[in-house]
Formats: C-alpha cells, sequence, structure tokens
C-alpha cells in the first residue's frame, strides 16, 4: 500500500464513486444455495447478499440487493468481485482478513485492491457502512438466519 496518504483518499473516493455508479454482480440470483441479509440500524439500510457455492465449495456465483449508501454499496460490489471463485474458506479468511483491516490502524495484510476500503476508517462513523456486506457474507457462509447487523 501506498505511504502517500493523499493518493490513498484520492482512490478510495475513485473507487467507492465508480463501484456506487456501476456496481458488480448487483442482481438477484435465483438459484443461491446461501444468503443472508445485513441491516445497519444506524440508517436503515439492508443489503441481501447471494451465493452459489458448487460440490467442490467453490464459490460459482454471488450477487447482491438492496439498498445502501455508496459506500455499503462499494464495499458490497467489491467484495463480490473478490470471492467469486474462492472455495467457502477461502471467502471466511479473507472476511477475517477485511474485519481486521477495518479495526486495526496497522494491519500486516496484502489484499489487493481490498486495500482501497482501508481508506474508510478515516471516517469512523462510515465503517459499518463498509462492513456491511462482509457481516453478511459472513453469515450466509455460517448458514446463520439471523440478519447480520453492524452494531
Ligand atoms: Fe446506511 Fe451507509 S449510510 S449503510
Amino acid at each position: 500500500m501506498s505511504d502517500d496518504f493523499g493518493n490513498l483518499r484520492e482512490l478510495y473516493q475513485e473507487v467507492i464513486f465508480e463501484h456506487n455508479r456501476n456496481p458488480r454482480n448487483f442482481r438477484y440470483l435465483a438459484d443461491a444455495t446461501h444468503q443472508a441479509v445485513g441491516h445497519n440500524p444506524l440508517c436503515g439500510d439492508q443489503l441481501t447478499i447471494y451465493l452459489k457455492v458448487n460440490d467442490d465449495q467453490l464459490i460459482e456465483d454471488v450477487s447482491f440487493i438492496g439498498q445502501g449508501c455508496a459506500i455499503s454499496k462499494a464495499s458490497a460490489s467489491l467484495m463480490t468481485e473478490a470471492i467469486l471463485g474462492k472455495n467457502i474458506n477461502e471467502a471466511d479468511a479473507l472476511f477475517e482478513a477485511m474485519h481486521q483491516m477495518f479495526t486495526d490502524e496497522h494491519p500486516d495484510l496484502d489484499l489487493g485492491k481490498l486495500e482501497v476500503l482501508s481508506g474508510v476508517r478515516e471516517f469512523p462513523v462510515r465503517v459499518k457502512c463498509a462492513t456491511l456486506a462482509w457481516h453478511s457474507l459472513h453469515n450466509a457462509l455460517h448458514g446463520t438466519d439471523q440478519v447480520a447487523q453492524t452494531e
């Protein structure tokens, strides 16, 4: 990751803007094998994450729908890109790594493109927006029916 915080902030804004305007995999998935709803009680926004996992435990397809701010939508969009084709253990490990990135000031992680989301740490109240999709993913992977709350 660049040490130049200005560049990170610029990239963060660019990526959020672009993924919000053109979210990847923003659709209902009729043949999903796993799904979960995430809810941010601070604003009422809600996302549903869908996964199609095959017999080899690979995520063959992933999508999301719902109402959310630009950050929550961009984070969900980036997440779907990142986990498509991964197996469920890898997706789970990515959830843990992202959780660390969102909460730790100095995580020793290499998350590639997803690191741009660390820019949200500058705006603590928006961290819940960025984590909404990831908490939902975690619940979907673990077959939890409960709505994932960011609180
Ligand atoms: Fe609702 Fe961001 S303001 S999820």
